[in-house]
C-alpha cells in the first residue's frame, strides 16, 4: 500500500517543524508548499537528508506549484504571517483572509478529500474562511487550537502537582484567543478532578487561578520572550496529533476548533469544542453541558469569534 500523502502549506517555523515530526514518525510522504521559492525544497532536502542517521522512511519534497499537492491524504496550513510582539492574533486577520483564498482555492482543485488541519491565526475565523474558500465539507477542515492549549494547560498543571503530565487531562473551549475558556470542572489529575484537588489541600484557588489565566496568555508568553515570532513545537506536535488520528482511524478525543451546526447552541460557526476524530475527520462533536458560569465564559468567547468572522464577511462580501 502507499504511503499517505501529507501536505504543508506554509513552509516557514511550523511548517518545518511538522514536515521533520511527519518524518521521525513515518506518518507519510511530505510535500512543503511556499510561496518562497527556494525555502520549501530547502528545508524539504534538509530534512531529506537527516533520513539515513534517523533512520526512517519517507519522501520529502518542496514546491511552489499546488499542482504537486494532487491526492494529499493531509493538508496542514500554516500559510500565513505570524504574530509579533504587541500585535494580537485578531490584526493579522486583514493579510491571512487573503492568504486563505489563494490556499482554499488551492486546496479545492488539488485535493478536495484530504483532511484539512488549520493553524494560522486568528484561528477560529480563518478555519472558517478556509472551509468556505475550499468548500470541503465541513467534518475535513479542522482548527487546531484546543489540543495546544490542553498541553499548555496540562504542563503547567503538571508542574504545580509535581506529576507526570500523562496523568493530567484539561481542555479548553471555545475561542483561540484571550477569552478562551479552560475547563477546571473537566480537568483531572488521575481522574480527580481539579476543584477536589483544591479541597484536598493539592493547591489553592488562586493557584488554579493563575494557570488558568497563563493558559489563555500562553500564546502570547511565548511571543514576548521569541521577540521575532510566535511558538511553533508545541503548535506543530498538536497538529501532528490530530492528523494521526485521521491516518490511524485513532478515535481520538481532542478539543479543536470544529463546525458546529446545532451543537452547543451554535449554527454554522467554528469554535473550539471537544470532537472526536477518527477516518471520517471530526467525526463527532462532544456536546457537554456546561455550568452557568462556563456557559457565560463560552458565550463571551463566541461573540469574539463572532466578530472576527464578521470582520472578514466585511473584508471579502463572496463571504458573506
Ligand atoms: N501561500 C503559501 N505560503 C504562504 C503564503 C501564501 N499565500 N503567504 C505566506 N506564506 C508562507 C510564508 O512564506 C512563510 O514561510 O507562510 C509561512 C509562514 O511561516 P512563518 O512566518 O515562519 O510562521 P509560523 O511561525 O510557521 O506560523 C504560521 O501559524 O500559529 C500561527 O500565528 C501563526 O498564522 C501564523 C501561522
Amino acid at each position: 500500500m502507499a504511503r499517505p500523502k501529507i501536505a504543508l502549506i506554509g513552509a516557514g517555523q511550523i511548517g518545518g517543524t511538522l514536515a521533520h515530526l511527519a518524518a521521525m514518525k513515518e506518518l507519510g510522504d511530505v510535500v512543503l508548499f511556499d510561496i518562497a521559492d527556494g525555502i520549501p525544497q530547502g528545508k524539504a532536502l534538509d530534512i531529506a537528508e537527516s533520513g539515513p542517521s534517523e533512520g526512517f522512511d519517507a519522501a520529502m519534497s518542496g514546491t511552489t506549484d499546488y499542482a504537486d499537492i494532487a491526492g494529499a491524504d493531509v493538508v496542514i496550513v500554516t500559510a500565513g504571517v505570524p504574530r509579533k510582539p504587541g500585535m494580537s492574533r485578531d490584526d493579522l486577520l486583514g493579510i491571512n483572509l487573503k492568504v486563505m483564498k489563494s490556499v482554499g482555492e488551492g486546496i479545492r482543485d488539488n485535493a478536495p478529500d484530504a483532511f484539512v488541519i488549520c493553524i494560522t491565526n486568528p484561528l477560529d475565523a480563518m478555519v472558517w474562511a478556509l472551509q468556505q474558500f475550499s468548500g470541503l465539507p465541513a467534518n475535513k477542515v479542522v482548527g487546531m487550537a484546543g489540543v495546544l492549549d490542553s498541553a499548555r494547560f496540562r504542563h503547567f498543571l503538571a508542574e504545580e502537582f509535581d506529576v507526570s503530565m500523562r496523568d493530567v487531562t484539561a481542555f479548553v473551549l471555545g475561542g483561540h484567543g484571550d477569552t478562551m475558556v479552560p475547563s477546571v470542572r473537566y480537568s483531572t489529575v488521575g481522574g480527580i478532578p481539579l476543584p477536589d484537588l483544591v479541597d484536598m489541600g493539592w493547591t489553592t484557588q488562586e493557584k488554579l487561578d493563575a494557570i488558568v489565566q497563563r493558559t489563555r496568555d500562553g500564546g502570547a508568553e511565548i511571543v514576548g520572550l521569541l521577540k521575532t515570532g510566535s511558538a511553533y513545537y508545541a503548535p506543530a506536535t498538536s497538529a501532528i496529533e490530530m492528523a494521526t488520528a485521521y491516518l490511524k482511524d485513532q478515535k481520538r478525543v481532542l478539543p479543536c476548533a470544529a463546525y458546529c451546526d446545532g451543537e452547543f447552541g451554535l449554527k454554522g460557526m467554528y469554535v473550539g469544542v471537544p470532537t472526536v476524530i477518527g477516518a471520517n475527520g471530526i467525526e463527532k462533536v462532544v456536546n457537554i453541558t456546561l455550568s452557568k458560569e462556563e456557559q457565560e465564559m463560552f458565550d463571551k468567547s463566541v461573540a469574539a469569534v463572532q466578530g472576527l468572522v464578521d470582520a472578514c464577511k466585511g473584508i471579502d462580501p463572496s463571504l458573506a
